[in-house]
């Protein structure tokens, strides 16, 4: 993997980057230099700046303060301290929208966003990205060749969605690059359906609040045209950094679970994929969910490390509750991110911030100063991400994979009118990663696009909506020997929202080896038993489908009710692969049991079958060594682990060989020879 950018950053921060979001624009010049001495103690050595600071450094249009911009640099700089410098464009200043009101965003329901808030800005708005190229440009003129500039940081959560008419205009380009003419369009989103026909291209405009019901595949394709408008916004501020200096890795930070933006179609144009995360401290599955990101952000770029750019140090404020993150909570939430791939450790945010919306979220150095137990586990952290210098650029190996598709995201949740609309992809993606983490599975996160010829196993979780290449990529895997395991109401519609045509699931009936005569959604609190072929049983809900076997088998029945004695669960061979169909939402014991035979069948490696689930293991690997993360996410017991071979702990430095003991919420990170 050649990556000389992110390789070069590596080199600069001397493995993994620690450090946060550093706010010095809301503070006294006198706290900066108590900041850096702290931030040495801490171990930090990257900070990211300006995130916010648009107003600090331009206060009026055209006159620029870069003065204290200049001081923090040097200061950091003075102190071995590497800078991911912001531009500010999230946080467009006050004179800009007074000025220029048509940059703050009107929501679905036609009000306009007003200033005060946060992201209060079109991204389709040509003034808007006037200015922000302007400010993008005048930072890059300033600061390229600083020596303390390591990344550029473009933006921050790039997320609005508006629908100005700036953003009807841009709507309407992205559709003619799309479809070419109008007929072509009218054919792809069914406009002769309640006569939406449309004759001119003026009359096509961003869908707002859906009065009665509205086309689904406009609002599809308005799902796709804002993330690209977004997309737009990073690559030109992305380009004009880019066009002072191209040997800086040029990033942004994407958020958890989001839904509207296409992160498939954006890692590639960023050098790392960078994610803030902010599992809850009181939900004790958040781990389980953090670690299906953190797959995802290394499978973005093909399995390069990826940056975890925030996270908290204890509590949030943004939710209703906001609990502190336990002793010891915070150090193995950012090992697993590590362990995950991620080659940085980032907090927001370094200090405390006073007032504001945010003042009692945590930082690493909290109100209560150094002295306090988040600024002591920080300091403490820092230490042992120096110690893990070694694992910087090392990747990691997968057999089993799992899609995660924004298109079929949309499909499922953001249009009405399917047999039924509770459908929640982030649940069905979850059911069907869980069993995989829960017994120690290395799973790359995978899209309709990746190159999916190293796996052997690939598990298709009620993939609605798929365009005519994912069919062909999934029904390729199978046919070249893989193993497909696809989850119910799969290859129903194309990429605009249609019927497949010939029967249900028309993308997928000679890969399941059944068709499907009706969906049939499960009325409220109804409940079916299930038999299996091997005499089990096992109960289901929510969603059934009057399937007709065509070539598949059988490898479960409903015992009861109007489908009994048809298939729940079918099992197909197709090509050289094998494909196993739930057509039913099985209780999940069941459903891991028939998902965990598969993986066996396809001969997938487990290393650590019978280690408790509580107990994450994950490998990261280079030429000559492997890194064997070992996190136990349970308060109160230890757990012993049979190691092979001899190695180290790099937490400790201690040998670590035959078997290690992992102490509640402890971890250990064992480096040994690679095994071939
Ligand atoms: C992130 C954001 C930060 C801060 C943080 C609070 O979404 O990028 O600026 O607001 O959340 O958790």
């Amino acid at each position: 993997m050649t990556d000389p950018r992110m390789r070069a950053f590596r080199d600069r921060v001397g493995g993994l980057a620690y450090g946060g979001d550093y706010n010095p624009e809301q503070w006294d010049p006198g706290v900066w230099r108590e900041d850096v001495r702290l931030m040495r103690e801490a171990g930090v050595d990257l900070v990211s700046l300006g995130v916010f600071a648009w107003a600090s450094l331009e206060p009026e249009p055209g006159r620029y303060e870069f003065g204290w911009l200049d001081e923090v640099m040097d200061l950091l700089h003075e102190n071995g301290i590497a800078v991911n410098l912001a531009t500010p464009t999230a946080a467009p200043p006050a004179w800009l929208s007074q000025r220029h009101p048509e940059v703050l965003p009107v929501m679905a329901d036609g009000e306009r966003f007003g200033f005060g808030n946060r992201l209060h800005y079109d991204p389709s708005s040509p003034v808007y990205r006037e200015y922000a190229a302007n400010i993008t440009t005048r930072l890059a003129e300033r600061y390229s060749f600083h020596p303390a500039l390591a990344m550029w940081h473009i933006s921050n959560e790039y997320g609005p969605t508006a629908y100005n008419a700036a953003a009807s205009a841009g709507f309407r380009r992205w559709l003619q690059r799309r479809y070419g003419d109008l007929a072509t369009l009218n054919e792809a989103w069914t406009t002769r359906f309640w006569g939406q026909v449309y004759t001119d291209w003026d009359q096509v405009e961003v869908p707002g609040v859906p009065r009665t019901w509205m086309n689904p595949s406009r609002i599809l394709d308005f799902k796709r045209f804002t993330s690209d408008a977004l997309l737009e916004c990073f690559v030109a501020e992305r380009d004009i950094v880019r066009s002072f200096r191209d040997d800086i890795p040029v990033v942004t930070n994407f958020m958890r679970f989001y839904r509207h933006a296409d992160y498939w179609r954006w890692a590639p144009e960023e050098d790392a994929a960078a994610l803030d995360i902010y599992p809850d401290p009181a939900d004790p599955d958040a781990h389980v969910s953090a670690a299906f990101q953190f797959d995802l952000f290394r499978s973005l770029k093909g399995g390069r490390p990826w940056l975890l750019m925030e996270q908290a140090a204890s509590a949030v404020s943004q939710w209703r509750l906001n609990v502190v993150k336990e002793p010891g909570r915070m150090r193995l939430g950012s090992l697993q991110a590590v362990s995950r791939g991620a080659d940085s450790v980032m907090f927001f945010q370094w200090r405390a911030g006073r007032g504001g919306h945010e003042r009692f979220h945590s930082a690493m150095l909290p109100h209560s100063g150094p002295d306090s137990r988040t600024f002591r586990e920080v300091t403490a952290l820092g230490r042992e991400v120096g110690r893990l210098a070694p694992v910087a650029g090392t990747t990691t190996r997968a057999e089993v994979a799992v899609l995660f598709d924004w298109n079929g995201w949309w499909g499922l949740e953001e249009v009405w009118g399917l047999p039924r609309n509770d459908f929640s992809y982030v649940d069905t993606v979850m059911r069907h990663y869980r069993p995989l983490w829960e017994h120690h599975y290395a799973v790359d996160v995978v899209s309709t696009r990746s190159d999916l010829s190293s796996y052997k196993v690939l598990v298709v979780p009620n993939a609605y909506l798929m365009d005519d290449e994912g069919v062909a990529a999934v029904t390729e895997f199978a046919r070249g020997g893989g193993t497909v395991v696809m989850s119910f109401f799969s290859g129903v519609v194309d990429a605009c929202n249609r019927v497949r045509p010939d029967g249900y699931p028309g993308a997928f009936r000679r890969l399941i080896g059944a068709k499907i005569d009706e969906y049939w959604p499960a009325r409220p609190g109804e409940r079916f038993t299930v038999d299996f072929a091997d005499g089990r049983t096992a109960t289901a809900d929510w969603w059934r489908e009057d399937i007709h076997l065509e070539g598949g088998t059988a490898l479960a029945t409903y015992a009861d009710g109007l489908l009994k004695g048809r298939a729940a669960v079918v099992a197909n061979d197709f090509g050289a692969g094998r494909v196993v169909y739930f057509a039913t939402l099985l209780e999940q014991d069941a459903f891991d049991r028939v998902l965990l035979g598969e993986l066996r069948a396809a001969g997938v490696e487990n290393r650590f079958d019978g280690l408790p689930a509580h107990l994450e293991c994950a490998v990261r690997e280079d030429d000559r060594h492997e890194y064997l993360f070992l996190l136990n996410h349970d308060a109160q017991a230890s757990v012993a682990v049979p190691v092979d071979g001899h190695g180290t702990d790099l937490l400790t430095g201690l040998p670590a060989s035959g078997e290690v003991t992992v102490p509640p919420l402890g971890a250990v990170v064992m480096r040994r020879a690679r095994r071939v």
